[in-house]
């Protein structure tokens, strides 16, 4: 470490001055830069005028103990790795040091092989973390609303309920066909919570096989099952002060059902062999493919555990409901991968946009993204033709075969009644007479295409 520019800076704090020298000394000639401090005073204005790497403590200052010290150098500066120096025999206090917040202790006297070691993984630790914070900015940013392309008016309304219901802690429920983004909708939620800075943990409740669910949900005790070697922390205790996002809900059995019931009525849960319940603060995002009334009318999924999930419902349209969003998309995927495979895809003829514009996507959003993906990958022209699009799948049926009439006008029907809906901001009698119909028949059309007025009232 020679390069003194990039010197990790130390805050020595010791009331012995020839200890405090001579950690300096050793920290310099290692190509640390140390900052020697005599006591609390100096160190603490210290720490509010520059920034540290970490921090090397003395636990018996004169005029006050390095533990407390410590304190208050993290309520500075949190998570600045502390080393603190004992005294030889004061185990105990390093102990109490450690639960405390530090990052390490040294007992004295130290050889100086070891004080090096230490100083050098608090070093590595402190550079660690912080390209860790950079990471979760990085990703903060990702998932931003403002990433969520969102023209059509079924989207608009997506995006003011997610900024609605950020701040609040209700549990969400997602709805929406495979690849409409609900995943992409629930992090949007995290991200602009509270929460954020906490974990988000997405568990696909499909994928997990039936009798591991509730070891992997709560976690297990050594010894509760055979192969449980050890004590293993469950997802819900690693969304503890986050966010649990469990997605395909409806695919959960019937037993974890139940039990995931009670974790949300007390917001406490047993794991997997143990008696002692662990207390959890999470909200709760859950997300499915299917419509769940239908699940609880076939005694699939129980009718309590719908309610208490059903709190505040987004339902995510498909994309040949909002084909007015197909521009923009396309953009932003042709965006995301010339930067990620390095090219220079300019854009899309406009025959091979209407080709686009016409496709059903019954895979929705995910769907196109492939389809983007793969000529943005294959194209030799620097843009992409309607000749690629059209080897990508086969659109043919698209152009040359209109829909069933009843199909098409179902379509144009659910389309109508959800702008209806936003423009009345969900006021039935208004959009009756908008419609010209009677407010029994609108209410009728409105069940018939699972549409709740409720849905778009302005106040969530
Ligand atoms: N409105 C949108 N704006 C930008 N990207 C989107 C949008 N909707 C979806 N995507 C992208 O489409 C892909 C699929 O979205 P996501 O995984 O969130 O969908 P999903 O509903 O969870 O799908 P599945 O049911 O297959 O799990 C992701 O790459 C996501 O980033
Ligand atoms: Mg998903």
């Amino acid at each position: 470490m020679t390069d003194t520019k990039n010197a990790p800076r130390v805050l020595v704090v010791d009331d012995d001055s020839n200890l405090l020298e001579l950690l300096s000394m050793r920290l310099s000639t290692a190509g640390y830069e140390p900052a020697a401090c005599a006591d609390e005073e100096t160190a603490l204005a210290q720490v509010q005028n520059s920034i540290f790497d970490l921090a090397i403590v003395d636990l018996q200052l004169e005029e006050t103990d390095g533990i407390t010290l410590m304190q208050k150098i993290h309520a500075e500066c949190p998570g600045l790795p502390v080393i603190i120096l004992t005294a030889h025999g004061s185990i105990e206090s390093a102990v109490d040091a450690m639960m405390k917040g530090a990052f390490n202790y040294l007992t004295k006297p130290f050889d100086p092989k070891e004080l090096l070691l230490q100083v050098e993984r608090a070093a590595e630790n402190r550079a660690l973390t912080s390209e860790l914070k950079r990471l979760k900015e990085f990703i903060g940013q990702q998932f931003e609303i403002s990433n969520i392309i969102a023209r059509s008016a079924g989207m608009h309304h997506v995006l003011e309920k997610i900024s609605a219901i950020a701040k609040t802690d209700s549990t969400v429920y997602i709805q929406g066909e495979s690849g409409t983004g609900k995943e992409l909708v629930a992090k949007a939620i995290h991200m602009a919570g509270s929460r954020r800075d906490r974990p988000f943990v997405a568990v696909n409740c499909a994928a997990i096989p039936e009798g591991l669910i509730e070891s992997e949900m709560f976690g297990h005790e050594k010894g509760a099952f055979t192969g449980a070697v050890k004590n293993t922390k469950g997802l819900f205790m690693q969304a503890h002060e986050g966010t649990i996002f469990l997605d395909e809900i409806g695919d959960m059995p019937m037993l974890m059902q139940a039990k995931l019931l009670r974790v949300l009525q007390e917001r406490k849960f047993y794991p997997v062999g143990s008696e002692i319940a662990q207390d959890v603060d999470v909200r709760v995002i859950v997300a499915t493919n299917k419509n769940l009334e239908d699940e609880v009318k076939k005694g699939t999924f129980r009718e309590d555990l719908y309610y208490r999930i059903h709190v505040i419902p987004v339902y995510l349209p498909a994309l040949r409901e909002r084909k007015e969003d197909i521009p923009l998309l396309t953009r932003h995927f042709i965006d995301r991968y010339n930067s990620r495979m390095n090219r220079k895809v300019s854009g899309l003829a406009p025959e091979a946009l209407h080709k686009l514009m016409m496709h059903d996507w019954p895979g929705n959003v995910r769907e196109l993204e492939n389809t983007i993906e793969y000529a943005v990958a294959m194209t030799q022209e620097g843009f992409i033709d309607e000749k690629l699009i059209l080897s990508t799948k086969d659109f043919s049926a698209d152009a040359l075969q209109p829909q069933p009439l009843k199909q098409a006008r179902d379509e144009f029907e659910s389309g109508y009644l959800t702008r209806l809906m936003q423009f009345t901001s969900g006021n039935v009698s208004r959009a009756a007479d908008l419609a010209g119909r009677y407010r029994a028949d609108l209410y009728g059309l409105l069940k018939k295409h699972g549409i709740t007025p409720e849905d778009f009232k302005k106040s969530v």
